[in-house]
């Protein structure tokens, strides 16, 4: 009894101790907006700052600075990231793009068709990816640490493969 007591409270302070940290952190916002919209909440990272969505379903994502994420290859964010949000998916994506044989493109939709297949549609302009929902289950960290460096560096050399 005692025993059973002493656990309901535990499981009680973990959850104040949680929602707590998730409010202060803004992260339960889009992501679970992602959620309710049928996406994974990792299509973007911990850091949002804000987002707005308009009644035309326009998304408005923002961030403290453009900054880097890996999930299979790197993904760049833009300061701003723009995108049309229905159910399933994010289309006409402004301010992402990712690496793809060492140039970075952009990324225009994202689309979870159907989430049992487990599978995720990038569709980056010249091809379409897809790839495992399961890398975008979580909230990347996104660095911003020695990004224009970086970025400048592999756009001059354009033929360092780092994986
Ligand atoms: C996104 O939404 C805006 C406003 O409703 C619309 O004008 C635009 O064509 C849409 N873009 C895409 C790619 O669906």
């Amino acid at each position: 009894m005692s025993m059973a007591h002493t656990s309901s409270q535990a499981i009680f302070l973990v959850f104040v101790v949680l929602s707590f940290t998730l409010s202060v952190a803004h992260f339960s916002s889009i992501h679970e907006l992602l959620r309710s919209h049928g996406l994974p909440a990792g299509l973007f990272p911990e850091s949002v700052k804000s987002y707005n969505l308009d009644h035309k379903g326009v998304l408005e994502v923002n961030l403290d600075g453009p900054c880097m994420a890996k999930y299979e290859t790197r993904v760049l964010f833009e300061t701003v990231v723009r995108a049309n949000l229905s159910f399933g998916q994010l289309k006409g994506l402004e301010g992402l793009s990712q690496e793809e044989l060492f140039l970075w493109l952009p990324v225009k939709d994202i689309i979870v068709n159907d989430p049992s297949s487990g599978l995720i549609l990038i569709d980056i302009g010249l091809a379409h990816k897809q790839l495992s929902l399961s890398l975008f289950e979580d909230p990347p960290v996104c660095r911003s640490q020695g990004l224009s460096l970086n970025i400048g560096g592999r756009k001059g050399i354009g033929f360092q493969d780092q994986r």
